[in-house]
């Protein structure tokens, strides 16, 4: 069981928090930088007395910590809101900085399976008359590379391809994708600026923006044991972007508004500790995820596991089961003391069967009876080990596999 037990009165109240993609705890050592900049280094960083100074630094160090992680230049880290924030930016900013007389016209490539927090503002700006196209996914969830590069015309100036896929933890080649989509919009005549969502792939591969080939990258302070409602926005020098948010010029002018400082320090803590972890994490998220992924399929016959075998970030893990809605599994699972999702959670809510696993191919029917289990830092053995008793026992009960 997690040590988010600690926060419970008895141990048999303790959660087995298997939600670790959809939100993190924030580390102690994360809130404890933290915590002075809500009381004594309280400045505003833009002021010039000296305790002004202190929350300068401490952004400043941030900004130095994130850029380290990302291989890129400190003037090159924006923070922002959080990642559906981060995504808006990189997305209509792009758009706005076009040559005036463009406004409403050229072209966008995306994926089918991108977080609403792109696919929403893609949408958008189709409404005002851009063009875009969402290339598909295989039935693992991986995009073609070359389906990408075909995708591009003269028109085309953006291309925004996730890194790992928030449902099913799809990894996407995104260095290959950023060599092809350059080689085909120099031979479109085209300008292209590249964009990752990488909000689920910090802490769990590389991030350096020179090695993907990537000029814009979102990241959320959340996923990485750091607070909410902060994020980064990194942005290659010379990509032009119009701020989101325009008023003080903060963030050299790419995100106006008093900086949430104590927020900002703590991602860029956050960014350290969790990338420092990254290689002994990985070995031990495999054996975790392995154990469950064989477990279900042993023990669940009518068990669909959604992803790819290989080409996946270990900690998240995505079945569906047939005859099953994936809300009442939750439930089920939730009254065992686990907590998991079914999907992004701002989409748990609704019964729609989740667009990333339409887009692989999965039937409705079969698509609405999904559920993710995402492991984090805390989760042990015994919380694999409580979810593969668990799990049988709901699916069982709600009747999909009569003869357990
Ligand atoms: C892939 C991906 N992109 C963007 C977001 C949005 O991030 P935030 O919650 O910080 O706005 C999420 C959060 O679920 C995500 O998983």
């Amino acid at each position: 069981m997690t040590k988010i037990s600690k926060l419970m009165s008895s141990e048999d109240d303790r959660i087995n928090y298997l939600d670790h993609a959809a939100t993190t705890p924030v580390r102690a050592e994360v809130l404890e930088k933290m915590l002075p900049y809500f009381t004594e280094k309280f400045g505003n960083p833009s002021s010039l007395y000296a305790l002004a100074g202190e929350a300068r630094y401490g952004l400043d160090e941030a900004r130095e910590q994130v850029a380290s992680v990302l291989s890129a230049h400190p003037g090159e880290i924006v923070f922002t809101g959080g990642g559906s924030e981060s995504n808006n930016t990189a997305i209509k900013g792009v758009a706005n900085a076009r040559p005036q007389g463009s406004f409403g016209r050229g072209h966008i490539v995306t994926t089918a399976i991108e977080h609403h927090a792109v696919i929403h503002p893609v949408e958008q700006l189709e409404k005002l008359g851009y063009a875009a196209t969402y290339v598909g996914v295989d039935e693992h969830g991986l995009v073609d590379p070359e389906e990408v590069a075909a995708a591009i015309t003269g028109d085309t100036f953006l291309v925004s391809v996730m890194m790992v896929n928030n449902e099913v933890g799809t990894v996407q080649n995104i260095s290959k994708i950023s060599e092809r989509v350059r080689d085909a919009a120099a031979s479109a005549g085209g300008d292209v600026v590249i964009h990752t969502d990488a909000v689920q792939a910090a802490g769990k591969l590389s991030l350096d923006v020179n090695d993907l080939g990537v000029d814009l990258m979102s990241l959320s302070g959340h996923k990485i044991y750091g607070p909410k409602g902060v994020g980064v926005l990194f942005v290659r020098r010379g990509v032009e972007l119009d701020p989101l948010i325009a008023g003080g010029g903060q963030e050299r002018q790419r995100r106006s508004g008093t900086e949430n400082v104590p927020s900002i320090v703590g991602m860029g803590e956050a960014m350290m500790l969790i990338e420092a972890e990254r290689p002994t994490s990985r070995l031990r998220m495999q054996t975790l995820s392995n154990m469950l992924i064989e477990g279900i399929s042993e023990r669940i016959p009518d068990s669909k596991f959604n992803g790819h075998y290989i080409k996946r970030v270990p900690e998240i893990v995505n079945f569906s089961f047939s005859g099953v809605e994936g809300e009442p599994v939750l439930l089920g699972l939730d009254f065992k003391g686990v907590a998991a999702s079914s999907g992004s959670a701002c989409s748990s809510a609704s019964l729609e069967p989740s667009h990333v696993l339409l887009a692989m191919g999965v039937s409705p029917d079969v698509a609405v009876g999904s559920v993710r289990i995402s492991m984090g830092r805390e989760t042990t053995v015994d919380d694999i080990d409580d979810v593969l008793m668990a799990l049988p026992q709901v699916i069982k009960h709600l009747g999909s596999f009569p003869t357990f």
